[in-house]
């Protein structure tokens, strides 16, 4: 048998501060991929964890009186609660500061240094303090940072640079060549932005701060975050360790996650460097936009910023990840809007789902003691045509998910919700009921329940919790809740049974109080 595997991974953060919703937006979409696969029967892993070096972490670390060390320590723990509170099932969490990193970025830059890829000369330039980032005159915009709209400084020193220039064209051609790049129009965008006005070389070492790997063969360098960072993704695997299992087994990543900030970092430096250790390629890099606020940027100074742990406390993490993974376009910004939170609940999760679990399980009650009865094939024109859509939002759903693309995704499973809805109000089960239409009214409700029960299958990779529900609800066992099962009308077993009461999935929300609740939440009010 073929042995699938998918290696994913989610970019390492800077602990610099407490996660917000657009930190939690990239873990959650790496980890639904991940349930994806598995539910696929694919070996899966996925990687994320926390990048600790650098001059702005050394910064917070002297304000706040602690050694750089304790610091990152404490945000890697609160990190790894928040991902444990989010269920998120990474299989390694990776920290920049650890041994097993350390020693392989050394061995790496040693190695690019010998074979001619870095080399030492004088760098200067303008520079972002906050974003850690050196600009060229051209880059900036009015002067000031083109990323953060800070001040930049002009800053001088010794350093080593990889010959970026010397890849340009190699990765000109891939481009032409492959697409791992999601979506399309990035690939363009790195084309007209970086790649045709000249690749410069990169600056991969610094003087001018202490916490850092430091350069093997010249003690006073320690390298500069990026060589640093984009290493991560092949380190945690064990890469020029002494146990490569892991890497020989999930090398290339079959998708890299990273939102469009750092996209030039992982479209265009990442490659070359896995070109200069002649590694293969990761197969995908998934390139996501951000979550803005009404006024604009989530950031600290305005106040404006919403935690993942305020949507979840309140409102479940079934609701949050629904939200965020619904809202956010592949091709424009998404918005967090009090509002458009509350709206979503109520309509898509309240109403659609869970008005159908609801009306399903209180009619099976009323008309057949909580049994279902196993269709026997007297299928009338509504369940016919129940059946094709069904059949063809099979195959819109895994397309979708084969292809990364969430929204749609989600778009379609709640269309199948929608028409099954539909079909209640078709069928009018109260009125075969009292015409006694058993056989009518046994196979309405039976495809109701075949309905709910895809319906959970495709949402385990979303909302855990919600599918459990489901599935406990309805009485549905293990056997049928794989995705294999998914295939036909024929599964459900006669014996059977729905429990006497059903439980809401999720409580309607008054809207006016929630959306005074999280405005307060974000200081908007
Ligand atoms: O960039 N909406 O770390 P980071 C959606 N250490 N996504 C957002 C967002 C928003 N409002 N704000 C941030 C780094 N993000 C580096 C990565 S990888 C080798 C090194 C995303 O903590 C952002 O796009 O600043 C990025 O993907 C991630 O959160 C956090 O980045
Ligand atoms: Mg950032």
């Amino acid at each position: 048998m073929e042995n699938k595997k998918f290696y994913v991974t989610t970019p390492i953060y800077y602990p610099s501060g407490k996660f917000h919703i657009g930190t939690a937006y990239t873990t959650v979409l790496a980890d639904t991929f991940k349930k994806y696969k598995k539910l696929r029967g694919f070996d899966s892993y996925l990687l994320t964890g926390t990048d600790e070096h650098g001059q702005k972490i050394q910064t917070i670390a002297e304000n706040s009186n602690v050694e750089p060390q304790e610091y990152v320590d404490k945000i890697a723990s609160q990190a790894k609660e928040l991902w444990l509170k989010m269920n998120i099932e990474y299989d390694d969490f990776i920290r920049t500061t650890e041994e097993r990193h350390v020693v392989i970025v050394q061995k790496i830059f040693e190695y690019f240094l010998e074979k001619g890829d870095i080399y030492k000369g004088i760098y200067e330039g303008m520079y972002c303090v906050p974003c850690e980032t050196y600009f060229t005159e051209k880059q900036l915009i009015e002067g000031k940072c083109p990323d953060c709209g800070r001040e930049v400084t002009l800053m001088k020193e010794e350093a080593y640079f990889f010959n970026m220039k010397n890849y340009a064209e190699r990765l000109i051609k891939l481009y032409e060549e492959t697409d791992f790049i999601i979506p399309e129009y990035k690939k363009s965008e790195m084309i007209n932005n970086f790649l045709k006005p000249g690749l410069e070389d990169l600056c991969v070492t610094r003087t001018s701060f202490k916490w850092g790997i430091n350069v093997k063969s010249d003690e006073n360098h320690v390298i500069y975050v990026w060589l640093d960072a984009l290493t991560n993704y092949i380190t945690a695997l064990g890469y020029l360790s002494e146990d490569k299992t892991l890497f020989n087994k999930y090398w290339p990543a079959d998708l890299q996650i990273v939102g469009k900030d750092i996209a030039r970092f992982h479209l265009i430096y990442w490659p070359i460097f896995l070109m200069a250790l002649d590694l293969p390629l990761p197969k995908k890099i998934l390139v996501h936009n951000w979550f803005m606020m009404k006024e604009g940027k989530m950031s600290k100074s305005k106040g404006n910023v919403i935690y993942p742990e305020t949507l979840i406390d309140r409102y479940g993490l079934d609701a949050t990840k629904y939200f965020l993974l619904r809202e956010l376009p592949l091709h424009q910004d998404g918005v967090f809007s009090p509002e458009g939170f509350i709206q979503r609940f109520n309509s898509d999760l309240c109403n659609d789902l869970g008005n159908l679990l609801n009306r399903t399980i209180g009619m099976i009650n009323k008309y057949f003691k909580g049994n279902i009865y196993n269709y026997n094939g007297q299928k009338n024109e509504g369940d016919k045509k129940l059946e094709e859509f069904t059949n063809l939002q099979h195959n819109k759903i895994q397309l979708a998910m084969d292809n990364y693309e969430v929204v749609t995704a989600l778009t379609e499973i709640w269309n199948l919700i929608s028409k099954t809805n539909k079909y209640i109000d078709e069928t009018s089960p109260w009125v075969l009921a009292k015409e006694g239409e058993e056989d009518k009214l046994k196979s309405v409700m039976y495809h109701l329940v075949e309905n709910l029960r895809k319906i959970a299958i495709y949402l385990t990779p979303f909302m855990q919790d919600t599918k459990d529900s489901i599935f406990r609800q309805l009485g549905i066992n293990e056997n049928l809740q794989t995705w294999e099962s998914l295939i036909d009308y024929t599964k459900i077993p006669e014996n059977t049974k729905v429990v006497k009461q059903g439980e809401p999935l999720f409580l309607r929300l008054e809207k006016e109080e929630e959306i005074n609740y999280l405005k307060n939440q974000i200081n908007l009010l």
